[in-house]
């Protein structure tokens, strides 16, 4: 390694007076991205080539895995930082090492851990897609990229595309559910969040998509586990979403942790180059997950670092997260031949594109403001809200138990959650503080100011065996006309390596509410959770839930508001609640099978507790027939299909229709069902709309195959909305 960068060195100095002469055309703003990389390439040693494909990680977070061992100093030529500090001057100051200090003076790119907002803290992602609503996830994602972007921030490692399969797996609740096709749907809000309309602009920040690829599938739900992906799950459910963030112009992929069936998504050409460059077009780079090009070594697939070096460039994988793998060995391997010259150019120019496109070179300085004015501004806590407020889902209301009646004048407040300004949040909360949270506690006091006389009990904690807090808890509902408890799952299980080998409760949370049960009072659970939860048990103890999830920096208005009745719940369901934990894998879209009505767990019910899609309002929804302009379609054509929907209740709403499409007989096994488009209207009480779905034969009714080729099969298919299932026929 010395020996080459010394024989460049020494190449250099040679050549010095040549250099001079050529213009530095990388530095002219007005020329074309693609002739400034050109020219730039043509000026830098394989060292600085390589050091831009390295990142560091500078400062801690919360997240236990990512310690590194020794912090750095950091050089002026390094390719990106994790950077970990709110603080801008300080960003600006490093920014300023790169361009001043090192030779051609190349900006570093600056990224962070922005999932559900920087300072101001959304709802986990989970939560977001319950609420259906593009046009709040991409604004929460533009507030996101504004907070980071004022901090220091250039780049998020976000959105995680990786379809739910299994709940098991805490890092469901980073990632949009178990459809790809809302998966799909929500990665375009988020890049077009985060990237806003170009990434020159201020407070805009590249996006990355992850996990590239199939990684939750590990087994069993463990994290960092194998994954047997087969390539027709690959095409049909895997792809897509990140297919659809490429399109919408994500600039950066990260590489996964898993095996893809014995391949390792991180040195895995096939996905890395073949499809997401060649096929897609890709014209950004990938980073490798922390540790992940070292980790080929523990997947059995790289005898040294060299070697898992040589692995992961070759996949495709241009940047480097913390494990200075490839600036210890690329050089090397050049100087070998087994790393081509002209691929380490393409791979720097990936990195440098986005850089040029971040309009690093021109603006490397992030403006410095004080910190009021930098984040949690009030028009982005009423976002927070709102937010929170659209993705919780009412799961069960017997008796109209919930809005809570205006007689009530003395509620019940118990359990571990109610006080809580941590776990709230979530796991991968960013800078999010706990003082800047709103417990539910403060939200309820706020709500019922004046209206009702709150009695607080914890009653028990998250986990453990202690009791002797029931009967606190018992006297509180005792004195009370209802008792709310307030449940729920601590932030670091759920999230990376957040696995749970059950999704129930803690036993001592199950318990206490079986012993509020006995007070005969109206009992309503509020629950907090990363993941769905086991409720099989709890849900015939309650007379209503509602699944809190982990809402952020707002969530105590919001659920306060929803028990008052302020707010009327409008989510459902983007994930399945299985009946047991022994029930997993079960998602909707599962394929059709040899005996549909049989070979079902004898000891629960054959369908899950709460289906994808679920979720109850205070109003009503009627409705009409699902209309079809037409019940023969041929493949060139689109047809409409419109339903009227009436808000028969008493109180305005928020509906979501859901249009599924069923495709019973292909060459391959279809899904039961697909979801393929849908769409949230706010109805007033009285008031009818109709929801209209344009079906395009290709988009909708073709399927893939295992080796990526699209089919469009003539046929009988089924549109499917609410309980209605209508056929119509694709011909020639
Ligand atoms: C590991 C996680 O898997 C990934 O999601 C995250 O972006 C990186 N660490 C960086 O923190």
């Amino acid at each position: 390694m010395q020996k080459v960068v010394t024989s460049c060195i020494l190449f250099f100095l040679l050549n010095a007076p040549l250099f001079a002469q050529i213009s530095p055309r990388y530095k002219d703003k007005n020329a074309p991205v693609e002739e400034r990389i050109d020219n730039l390439l043509a000026l830098m040693t394989l060292e600085e080539k390589v050091l831009q494909m390295n990142q560091w990680a500078y400062g801690h977070n919360a997240n236990p895995n990512n310690i590194e061992s020794i912090m750095r100093e950091v050089r002026p030529e390094i390719g990106s930082l994790i950077f970990r500090s709110t603080n801008p001057e300080y960003r600006n100051q490093i920014q300023k090492k790169a361009m001043e200090e090192s030779r051609l003076g190349i900006p570093i790119i600056c990224g962070f851990d922005v999932i559900h907002g920087y300072r101001t803290v959304f709802p986990i992602p989970l939560a977001q897609a319950c609420s259906w609503n593009t046009d709040l996830v991409k604004q929460s994602c533009s507030v996101a990229a504004k907070e980071a972007w004022l901090s220091g921030i250039d780049w998020t490692f976000s959105p995680m595309l990786d379809v739910a399969r299994d709940a098991r797996w805490g890092r469901v609740a980073e990632g949009y559910g178990e459809d790809p096709y809302a998966n799909a749907t929500f990665a375009i809000a988020a890049v077009h969040g985060y990237q806003g309309d170009t990434l020159a602009n201020k407070y805009t920040i590249a996006a990355c998509l992850k996990h590239y690829l199939g990684y939750s599938l590990s087994e069993g739900g463990r994290d960092y586990h194998y994954s047997d992906v087969s390539n027709q799950t690959l095409w049909e459910t895997f792809m897509p979403p990140f297919e659809a963030g490429i399109k919408a112009g994500a600039a950066t992929v990260m590489s996964g942790f898993n095996d893809i069936a014995g391949v390792p998504a991180s040195a895995n050409h096939f996905t890395l180059t073949e499809v997401l460059k060649n096929r897609w077009g890709h014209d950004g780079f990938v980073v490798s997950d922390w540790g992940s090009v070292k980790n080929l070594i523990d997947q059995g697939v790289a005898k040294d670092l060299k070697e898992s070096g040589l692995k992961a460039f070759m996949a495709g994988v241009e940047m480097d997260m913390v494990d200075n793998v490839y600036v210890d060995h690329l050089p090397s391997l050049v100087a070998e031949g087994k790393v081509p010259m002209s691929s380490i150019d393409e791979a720097v120019r990936r990195i440098l594109r986005i850089k040029f496109r971040l309009g690093l070179f021109e603006n490397p300085y992030v403006d410095v403001v004080a910190e009021e004015k930098r984040y949690l501004q009030k028009e982005d806590l009423q976002l927070a809200e709102q937010l929170a407020a659209e993705s919780m889902v009412l799961l069960k209301n017997e008796k109209e138990t919930l809005p809570l009646k205006s007689s009530f004048k003395n509620l019940a407040i118990i359990g571990p959650m109610v006080k809580d300004s941590v776990h709230i949040m979530g796991s991968w909360e960013g800078q999010g503080r706990p003082q800047d949270v709103e417990t539910l506690w403060a939200g309820l006091n706020k709500e019922f100011k004046g209206k009702a006389k709150l009695h607080y009990a914890q009653g028990c904690d998250y986990d453990g065996e202690d009791t002797t807090g029931f009967a606190a808890a018992l006297a509180a509902a005792y004195q009370s006309d209802a008792v709310i408890v307030f449940l729920g799952e601590k932030r670091n299980w759920s999230g990376e390596n957040g696995s749970r080998s059950t999704i129930a409760l803690p036993h001592i949370q199950e318990q206490l509410v079986a012993a509020l049960r006995k007070t005969g009072k109206p009992l309503i659970l509020m629950l907090s959770s990363g993941r769905p939860l086991e409720l099989i048990r709890l849900n015939k103890l309650a007379d209503a839930m509602v699944e809190l999830w982990q809402p952020g920096t707002c969530g105590g208005s919001a659920a306060a508001g929803i028990l008052s009745g302020r707010i009327n719940p409008s989510g459902k369901l983007a994930i399945t609640f299985p009946q047991t934990t022994g029930q997993i894998p079960i998602y909707y879209n599962m394929r059709q099978s040899a005996r549909p009505y049989s070979g079902h767990y004898q000891d629960i019910p054959r369908d899950p507790l709460y289906w994808f899609g679920h979720g109850l309002s205070y109003t009503t929804y009627s409705y009409g027939p699902v209309h079809l302009s037409s019940t023969t379609i041929s493949k060139a054509q689109r047809i409409i299909a419109e339903v009227e929907v009436t808000n028969t209740g008493t109180r305005a709403g928020k509906e979501t229709v859901l249009w599924f499409i069923a495709d019973p007989v292909a060459n391959i096994s279809r899904p039961m069902k697909e979801l393929k488009f849908f769409e949230k209207k706010t109805i007033n009480a009285g008031e009818k709309t109709i929801y209209r779905f344009e079906i395009d034969p290709i988009r909708d009714l073709s399927y893939v195959d295992s080796n990526g080729t699209r089919h469009l099969e003539t046929g009988d298919y089924f549109v499917l909305v609410n309980d209605q299932k209508v056929k119509f026929e694709l011909i020639e």
